[in-house]
């Protein structure tokens, strides 16, 4: 069966502000990790810095990936992005981020054409989900992670369904500061398992790549790194200080040797 080699990934979100600082964060990740073994380690700018980023970062071990798609081929959709654009570019891509199913509307359904969008350009989609607060207080937070991944799923063959990353990022935990337990991470985390086991097979949920996200950081992730079943993390701010985002990737390692 095939090794799950975690991954440690940067969401970069809207920063930073200038391509200077841009290329200093990618040196800076580029140099911090290059003694790094047992781990991939991979940085997702904003759009406008992906093609500089990918041409300073091509042919070192730091992966690239977009932090969004649109879900069309082409066609009048200001201010999108599409897969064709980002093909050779970006090793992943991240589909159905909470701030872009909150701020932008993405629904289940939008996430499914956006993952199979990236799929089908030969870019390994990162596709997030989690619950809302209010949803892991009434006790529901696994069948509602499971109904996401269902969703994000549909029409998605075995083996395209092998090339996609999972991050179990729950909502409140994201830029809070307040991370999950790393008990209650691995359970929905399990959650996340038991549905591609229903909706594939047994090899695929136990070879899918899960990463845990939300106010991970160096003094966090360990609780993280530990638990069976999570494959690494999706890193917002912490992904902005080299160092930090390099300590992190690290001890990924480490958790697994
Ligand atoms: P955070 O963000 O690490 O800042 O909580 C994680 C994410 O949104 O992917």
């Amino acid at each position: 069966m095939r090794e799950r080699l975690p991954l440690v990934m940067g969401n970069w979100k809207m920063n930073p502000v200038s391509a200077s600082d841009a290329l200093a964060l990618a040196t800076g990740v580029r140099d911090a990790t290059r003694a790094l073994a047992g781990v991939e380690v991979g940085v997702a700018p904003p759009y406008v810095w992906v093609p500089a980023v990918c041409d300073f970062l091509r042919g070192s071990h730091v992966a690239v990936g977009a932090q969004d798609l649109h879900e069309r081929e082409d066609g009048a959709y200001t201010g999108g992005v599409s897969a064709a654009m980002l093909r050779g570019l970006v090793r992943y891509a991240i589909v159905g981020h909470s701030e872009v199913r909150r701020e932008r509307g993405d629904t289940d359904a939008r996430v499914n054409a956006k993952l199979k969008r990236a799929l089908a350009a030969g870019i390994l989609p990162l596709l997030c989900v989690g619950e809302p607060l209010e949803v892991r207080s009434a006790g529901d937070a696994a069948a509602f992670v499971r109904a996401q991944v269902r969703a994000a799923f549909a029409d998605v063959s075995a083996s395209d369904a092998a090339r996609v990353v999972i991050a179990y990022e729950p909502i409140w935990a994201i830029g809070t500061g307040v991370p999950a337990t790393g008990p209650a991470a691995r359970e929905t985390v399990a959650a996340v398992r038991a549905e591609l086991l229903d909706r594939y097979d047994r090899e695929l949920a136990q070879t899918a790549r899960v990463l845990y996200g939300g106010s991970v950081t160096a003094d966090t992730i360990d609780e993280f790194a530990r638990q069976s079943g999570i494959d690494g993390a999706l890193v917002g701010g912490a992904s902005l200080r080299a160092a930090d985002f390099a300590r992190i990737a690290e001890l990924v390692a480490e958790a697994r040797r």
